[in-house]
C-alpha cells in the first residue's frame, strides 16, 4: 500500500469515529432520559407518548426544544399524560441531545450551545 492510501484510510477512520462520537453523547442522554417513554426509535407509545420522529419540533422548530425539555409539558391535546421536565440537564447536554434527535429523525439542523443559552432565558 502506498503512503497516500494509508493517510486517506487513517483520515477516514478518524472522521468516522468523530461522526459517531458527535451524536454518541446525545444518544446516551436520549436513552437515559427519553427512551422509556418515547422509545429507543422515537416512535413513542400509541396515544400516550407521542412520536418524536414526526414532531414539528424537529422540523423547523428545534430552538423550542430546550424549554420543552427543561420544563416538560402539561397535557395538551396530544396526550392525556404529562411530560416531566428535565431541569438538571446542562446546556451542553441539551445541545448534544437535540442535535442527536435532529440528526436521527429531524431536518438535520443544529442547535449550538450559545443559541440554547439565549433561548432558555425566555422559557415561559
Ligand atoms: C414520562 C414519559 C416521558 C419522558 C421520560 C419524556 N417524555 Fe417527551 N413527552 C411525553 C408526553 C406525555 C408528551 C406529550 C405531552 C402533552 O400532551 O403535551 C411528550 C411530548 C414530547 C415532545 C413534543 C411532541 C410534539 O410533537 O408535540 C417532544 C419533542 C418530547 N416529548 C421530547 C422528549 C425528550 C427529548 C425527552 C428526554 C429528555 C422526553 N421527551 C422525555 C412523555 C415523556
Amino acid at each position: 500500500m502506498n503512503k497516500g492510501i494509508i493517510i486517506v484510510l487513517i483520515a477516514m477512520s478518524i472522521w468516522a469515529s468523530c461522526q459517531q462520537e458527535k451524536y454518541g453523547q446525545g444518544k446516551r442522554i436520549y436513552t437515559a432520559y427519553c427512551a422509556n417513554c418515547h422509545m429507543e426509535n422515537g416512535q413513542g407509545l400509541g396515544e400516550i407518548y407521542p412520536s418524536i420522529t414526526k414532531s414539528s419540533y424537529l422540523y423547523g422548530n428545534i430552538s423550542e426544544l430546550p424549554c420543552l425539555i427543561l420544563n416538560g409539558r402539561q397535557s395538551s391535546q396530544i396526550s392525556t399524560v404529562q411530560m416531566p421536565g428535565f431541569s438538571h440537564l446542562r446546556e451542553a447536554e441539551l445541545s448534544n441531545l437535540i442535535n442527536y434527535m435532529s440528526h436521527t429523525w429531524g431536518d438535520q439542523s443544529i442547535l449550538p450551545i450559545d443559541k440554547i443559552q439565549d433561548r432558555i432565558k425566555n422559557c415561559q
